[in-house]
């Protein structure tokens, strides 16, 4: 088939000239080829392309190439051709847009494509990323959007369980992630500040608090005890019952004395929230919760009823969506109005929608909750189209994950049975780092004394990373368990090994370049050297360095942080093996010398830059 037209423009797929040291991966660009090479070759190609672009892949094992392509299968068909006839059209093309960056491409099998990058591309790839403190060679997306980011969302008077850590943890990687791509990131914390149960509690502080009803600030005490108060009076006093009734319809028609004790309840939460916030470093998450929803409710539910969508059903107000069924078979409501005249958690959640889409112009909106909250997402989410509350074009996506579990595998737990709180949880986790730093760094240390000053930042740094890495190693969707052993090891793929690699990397290269420093901030890295590939090991590592741009625009799309981990394991033992193998110090020449250095501080800034993106802080020394 003779490519004689232009190549054109496709939904969503713009080509691009991909320049030979662009590094925003060549996933993107070996698609884009393909995508302008489907529109030649059928305009009338029906079905989005981007829609099948996993077609593009890191090849499994190098011995294959750098990327494998299974294009020419897939389209054989939409297109009415020959699978390897296909494949050689993409491979002239490639060759023809990427002259730069691949050896001879191969043709294998019934039309896989192996790709090789050449070594003279991988040579001014990595000078390139030396070169670029900032972003490592990696342009931002040349399709920015307008991201909302819903994660962490706790409940107010409630404690903020591990379920909520992980969302706090998973949610703020893909915030930094997506940010450093480019996109337009809002952080919100859907905070649990609305609804029956503040009925109950603003009652009995009427009672046991009186001053929280004139504004002022009151000392509540442990609010989780002030919530099972509340709750036994509620559960055992019917009179109580029906004040806590009548207390949420005044709270919720803006009583002024209500609304102050509400007030009270929200700010001795927040609190809470901001230490474990301020421990874990979470930066521009804005508080937006349920309460922020309230005055649109009403006409939502209103909408849905307009538009037939919304029936009433015992006294209540629901939606029926096609395919969902209860257990025994009877069809599952979506509740938008109670019978009381209150709204539902999925009534607020139809309202932020609208508002994201419409007031935000959100593109793309994220919500990182628990898989248990997969079917209230998906139920909403098509209420949400059903109704038009957001623009086709609106992608909702709820980034599910599992369980944390204790180390036997049930449920996470103390001894005696109770919920872990939040905050023992990472003061633990700093106490064991405490003690492994110090036992290694101070002389005479003994377990459980304290820290000197210089150490004990960095005892607090091990100790969050550790929980951090290991929540983000896992498969977001599996259940983990919680071992402060596994996490504070040493060994293998933890927050402590990478932050020792990394480390190790940077005193590698001030010993050989001879430039003193501290590497974050005020490091003085060596001048990027031409890069000069002859060893095995020195190949197979800029292999992998130049991959960095490819893992981050997986993570973009997809969302599962443990394949940006899992990059910079072996990120960190491909340096190793190559430093087993060359010698940087004592290296033939000068210029080997200069691009081995290159090499090394090429690595500590990938490994720098990707733990940063998952939210850790890098230490000097360990
Ligand atoms: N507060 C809820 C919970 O603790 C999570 C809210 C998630 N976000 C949302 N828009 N529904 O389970």
């Amino acid at each position: 088939v003779p490519i004689s037209r232009p190549l054109v423009k496709l939904s969503k797929v713009t080509l691009r000239a991909a320049t030979s040291t662009s590094l925003d991966g060549h996933v993107v660009q070996i698609d884009d080829v393909i995508g302008g090479v489907v529109g030649v070759l059928n305009d009338s190609f029906e079905g989005s392309y981007t829609a099948m672009d996993a077609m593009v892949t890191p090849a499994s094992n190098l011995k294959f190439g750098d990327y494998q392509c299974n294009a020419a299968m897939k389209l054989a068909k939409p297109l009415k051709m020959k699978p390897r006839d296909v494949a050689s059209i993409l491979v002239e093309q490639l060759k023809e847009k990427m002259a730069g960056d691949f050896e001879e491409l191969e043709i294998a099998g019934p039309g896989f494509i192996n790709m090789k990058l050449q070594r003279s591309y991988l040579e001014r790839a990595v000078q390139t990323m030396a070169s670029d403190n900032d972003r490592l060679g990696i342009p931002k997306s040349s399709d920015p959007k307008r991201v909302v980011v819903d994660f962490s969302s706790p409940n107010i008077a409630k404690e903020m369980h591990v379920g909520h850590l992980r969302s706090t943890i998973i949610g703020d990687t893909l915030a930094n992630l997506l940010e450093f791509k480019g996109h337009s990131v809002l952080r919100l914390n859907h905070v649990g500040d609305w609804g029956t149960q503040f009925g109950m509690l603003v009652e009995h502080l009427k009672d046991e608090f009186p001053a929280a009803l004139s504004g002022e600030s009151v000392d509540l005490g442990n609010l989780v005890v002030l919530y099972k108060a509340a709750k036994k009076r509620f559960d055992e006093d019917d009179d109580f019952k029906v004040r806590a009734r009548e207390g949420v319809v005044r709270l919720q028609s803006g009583d002024e004395e209500s609304l102050a004790a509400w007030r009270c309840l929200c700010e001795a939460s927040r609190k809470e929230y901001d230490k474990i916030y301020k421990l874990l470093s979470i930066k521009g998450l804005e508080e937006r919760g349920e309460s922020f929803y309230n005055d649109m409710l009403k006409d939502v539910v209103e909408d849905l009823e307009g538009q037939g969508l919304a029936r009433e059903s015992e006294g209540a107000m629901a939606v029926f969506l096609d395919g969902y069924a209860n257990k025994d078979g009877s069809p599952l409501p979506l509740l938008v109005k109670k019978s009381d005249g209150g709204f539902n958690y999925a009534t607020t959640d139809l309202a932020a929608i609208r508002q994201r889409a419409q007031v935000e112009k959100a593109d793309r909106v994220l919500y990182v909750t628990d898989s248990g909250q997969a079917q209230h997402f998906k139920m909403v989410f098509e209420a949400a189209k059903l109704a038009g509350l957001r623009e086709d074009g609106v992608s909702l996506e709820h980034v599910p994950f599992g369980l944390v579990q204790g180390e036997d595998g049930k449920k996470f737990a103390t001894r005696s049975g109770d919920t872990v709180k939040l905050m023992d949880l990472l003061q633990e986790s700093i106490r064991i780092a405490s003690n492994d730093v110090g036992g290694r760094e101070v002389e005479g240390w003994e377990d459980g004394q304290e820290l000197p000053e210089e150490f004990k930042r960095t005892a607090e740094i091990v100790g969050i990373s550790a929980v951090k890495y290991a929540d983000l190693s896992m498969n977001r969707e599996s259940n983990y368990k919680f071992s402060y052993g596994r996490m504070l090891s040493l060994q293998g793929n933890t927050a402590p090994y990478m932050l020792y690699a990394r480390a190790r990397i940077c005193s590698i290269v001030k010993k050989a370049s001879g430039i003193e420093g501290v590497e974050e901030g005020g490091m003085t890295w060596p001048e990027p050297a031409p890069v000069v590939l002859g060893e095995e090991a020195e190949i197979e590592l800029a292999r992998q360095l130049v991959k960095f741009g490819d893992i981050l625009y997986d993570v973009e799309k997809e969302l599962y942080p443990n394949r940006l981990c899992d990059y910079l394991f072996e990120t960190s033992q491909k340096f190793s093996a190559f430093y087993e193998s060359c010698s940087v110090i004592k290296a033939e020449t000068e210029e080997l010398k200069a691009s081995r250095l290159t090499l090394a501080v090429t690595t500590a800034k990938v490994l720098t830059k990707g733990l940063g993106l998952l939210g850790i802080e890098v230490v000097d020394r360990l």
